[in-house]
């Protein structure tokens, strides 16, 4: 008894010396007067501040509170993008100024969501670290990307990482954007922990083995854990094949960029990044990948002056950042990167010759594959090196007169009867030379002429010998 009275008091003295604390610094308000801010116009500040953000504070103790949490995040402002003149990036009042980073870090990036890596269970690494690749590209103005989300006071940011690529690559592949359904994950996906944090190839699997996921509409956010519906979770509306991750490195995660928007995981923890307004982020935050804590999507990259960035979406609503935008600096010597935005890359796949959305006229019937095993038959009187395609090159009234060659393995022949284009390319831009994977898309890889076609005549056709020395010629 008397031992849970003195707790009891202990406490009550506790609590009365930290009123006391805040009460005091608060009138004391001798940390306003910095900087040329006086302490009427702190709170003038603070009072717009909060009708802009439609905040509003249930007690006088919380907006005292908020508010000394304001003034500090208004020194840090402040000091560092006027004080600081080089930084490339801007903070500002943004929707979390009236947080401390301690309860920022807390809500927004638990140091639980992304501890580990998941376990792969032998899927393939994108590993390819170099490509033909534009010099800027935004993924936004290929309508393949929905506006930006707010996960609320959630810890779900891996479930709109997830969403973003899903949604991404389905519209590459199919020419809908469909938003799709985080609550879905949240509620239904038990691999992952709803509110307490996830994975992002751990939803993709989770996609997978569902048969698909909801869109948004159907299955709105609530920003709580909720019990799964069943009903909706049957409604699979979007479907994935598969997912791959990016090895870590700048080459790979660019490759995988410029093919559709990549899932990334960050550390996003510091008030630096709590604070971003703008620019191009090369401020506080961790390159080592046991730190990342957050996730979020890159939707393409761009180049101001000589330093470049990746477009990355977050899931905090339009009042932080650009629009809920960041431009995270990229081709730095970190080795993962800046945040380690390189180290934890993934993306869902679907097969691409998926029914596409933009018939062009351009679109040539695909060849016949070559029947033929090695080397590949033209007609009757050509032929082409196994590893190529025949291609026609003169054509009168769908009979071909003279074969061509093109240099990639079941190639998609132009109707141009000159270019041709890779399999996974199959849009042939005739006038821009390029071959796209869908017609609307800006970029794509040059298309390549085709060689003349070598001939065989009926008397050659015995010499045996002679063809398969010629083929070792063309491997060599
Ligand atoms: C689940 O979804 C169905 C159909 O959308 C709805 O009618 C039902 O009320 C939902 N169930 C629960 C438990 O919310």
């Amino acid at each position: 008894m008397g031992q849970r009275r003195y707790n009891c008091i202990l406490l009550l003295i506790t609590f009365a010396s930290i009123l006391g604390l805040t009460v005091s610094t608060l009138n004391e308000f001798s940390i306003i007067n910095y900087k040329g801010i006086s302490e009427g116009r702190g709170l003038e500040l603070f009072e717009q501040w909060a009708k802009k953000h439609g905040k509003v504070y249930g007690c006088m103790e919380e907006k005292e509170k908020r508010l000394l949490n304001f003034i500090e995040n208004l020194h840090y402002v402040l000091e560092n993008n006027i004080y600081v003149k080089d930084s490339g990036h801007q903070v500002g009042l943004n929707v979390f100024a009236d947080m401390n980073n301690d309860e920022f870090k807390e809500i927004y990036t638990p140091k639980r969501i992304m501890k580990k890596k998941p376990k792969l269970g032998g899927e393939r690494r994108a590993s390819k670290v170099s490509c033909e690749t534009p010099m800027s590209l935004d993924w936004r103005k290929k309508g393949v990307v929905t506006g930006v989300k707010n996960q609320g006071q959630c810890g779900s940011c891996w479930s709109f990482s997830s969403t973003g690529a899903m949604e991404g690559i389905n519209a590459i592949c199919t020419g809908d954007l469909i938003s799709l359904s985080e609550q879905e994950l949240i509620d239904c996906d038990t691999t992952n922990e709803g509110c307490d944090g996830g994975y992002m190839d751990y939803a993709f699997e989770w996609v997978i083995n569902n048969g698909g996921i909801d869109s948004e509409s159907d299955y709105p956010y609530t920003g709580l854990e909720g019990v799964c519906n069943v009903t909706k979770e049957e409604i699979k509306l979007v479907t994935i094949d598969g997912y791959e991750d990016v090895d870590p490195s700048e080459g790979a995660l660019l490759c995988a960029v410029v093919k559709q928007p990549i899932s990334v995981g960050i550390d996003g923890s510091s008030l630096d990044f709590q604070l971003y307004t703008g620019g191009i982020y090369d401020g506080d935050c961790s390159s080592n990948p046991n730190d990342i804590d957050h996730a979020v999507l890159i939707v393409g990259y761009g180049s101001q002056g000589s330093t470049d960035y990746w477009i990355v979406k977050n899931s905090w609503g339009t009042s932080w950042g650009m629009e809920g935008y960041i431009y995270i600096k990229r081709n730095t010597e970190l080795p993962y990167g800046v945040c380690a935005i390189n180290a934890m890359a993934s993306y869902p796949t679907k097969q691409s010759y998926a029914p596409t959305p933009y018939p062009s006229p351009t679109i040539p019937p695909p060849p016949p594959p070559p029947p033929s095993p090695s080397p590949s038959q033209c007609g009757d009187f050509s032929f082409c090196p196994s590893d190529e395609t025949c291609c026609c090159l003169v054509e009168f009234s769908n009979y071909c007169f003279v074969y061509g060659c093109c240099l990639y393995e079941n190639a998609v022949c132009c109707a141009n009867n000159i270019y041709c284009c890779p399999q996974d390319y199959p849009i042939c831009d005739v006038e821009g030379g390029l071959c796209l994977q869908n017609s609307a898309d800006k970029i794509g890889v040059a298309a390549k002429k085709r060689t003349l076609a070598k001939h065989k005549f009926p008397w050659t056709k015995s010499k045996e010998t002679l063809n398969s020395d010629e083929l070792l010629l063309w491997k060599s």
